[in-house]
């Protein structure tokens, strides 16, 4: 049995990549900051939730021993990118590489680059190049919009979908080519059988493009509150995000208006690596968007 370790592998595409690899009778470790938000994984197995801060280099030297595969995934939409997406892969890599860990996967994002328009995706490229610099040999994925049971994204649109009887949007034209998380989950596994990933950065992206009006109006469609969607110019996108950051929670920051700017799709016809077919969001969404 292997032992693996998954940095940030207590949310949802974490918590995807672990309950494949229990299954697969692999021995986890999964640190997180509150024991009690990762519950429902402590039922795994093989698996073991420990409360730990992984910005502390002592502690990420403890982590790592023994570990014969380190998952790097910790993310956020909001916070300290500089702290949580540029410089702890930087130190998750140099603890692998000091405590001679043989392999290492690093969760980055679609459209990461040191000149795009928000600190999400600046922070994001910068936490690639500290992996590359400290472990070359890392594989990187870098996914569009991840949608499947538990996500962030359509799940949280059906949300306000049902309450608000018109959607006023921010940035209704920027377009996504979302990956369906047990294909993101494929593609992790994968990189382990195919030497050639060792060192490579790979996008991922599902079977088709859609701009964000198409996706809340479809998750509108099938959660059985199909609304009046009001597509925002870009100044109302801005003033709408500002608002939404005095809200606890709030579903939006001007960052992210930033972020989409970019268009989250992948190069015509990449789409998975390793001869992995992506899976369409049509065929997966109903299941769990459907009204019930
Ligand atoms: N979901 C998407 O659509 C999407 C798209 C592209 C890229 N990605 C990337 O994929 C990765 C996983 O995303 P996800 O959707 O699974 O995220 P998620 O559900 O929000 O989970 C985030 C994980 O990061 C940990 N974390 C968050 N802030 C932290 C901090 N300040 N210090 C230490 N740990 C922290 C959380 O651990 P705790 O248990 O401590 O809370 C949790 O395990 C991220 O790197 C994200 O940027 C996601």
């Amino acid at each position: 049995m292997k032992n693996i370790l998954l940095i940030g592998g207590t949310g949802f595409l974490g918590g995807a990549i672990a309950r494949r690899l229990a299954k697969a009778d692999f021995r986890l470790t999964l640190p997180t900051r509150r024991r009690e938000r990762a519950k429902h994984l402590t039922m795994l197995p093989t698996a073991s939730v420990v409360e730990a801060n992984v910005h502390d280099e002592a502690t990420l030297a403890c982590l790592m021993a023994g570990q014969d595969l380190v998952i790097s995934l910790v993310g956020m939409l909001k916070g300290n990118f500089q702290r949580g997406h540029a410089e702890l892969p930087g130190k998750i890599a140099r603890a692998a590489r000091a405590t001679g860990v043989p392999r290492l996967i690093h969760i980055s994002a679609l459209a990461a680059a040191g000149d795009a328009p928000s600190n999400y995706l600046r922070s994001k490229a910068a936490g690639e190049a500290a992996v590359k610099a400290a472990y070359p040999e890392a594989t990187i994925f870098q996914p569009s919009v991840i949608f499947g049971q538990g996500d962030s994204f359509l799940t949280l649109f059906a949300g306000l979908l049902a309450i608000a009887p018109v959607v006023p949007l921010a940035c209704p034209d920027a377009r996504f080519q979302p990956v369906w998380v047990e294909d993101v989950v494929s593609a992790v596994l994968a990189s382990l059988d195919h030497p050639e990933s060792r060192g490579q950065t790979y996008p991922l992206c599902g079977p088709h493009e859609y701009t964000l009006k198409e996706l809340v109006a479809y998750t509108g469609k099938l959660s059985g509150h199909p609304r009046t969607i009001l597509g925002l110019p870009l100044a109302l996108s801005y003033l709408q995000a500002f608002m939404m950051e005095f809200v606890p929670g709030g579903p939006m920051t001007r960052d992210n208006v930033r972020s989409m700017q970019v268009p989250n799709v992948c190069p015509a016809g990449c789409t998975l690596p390793f001869g992995l077919t992506a899976t369409a969001l049509e065929a997966v969404a109903p299941g769990y968007l459907a009204a019930g």
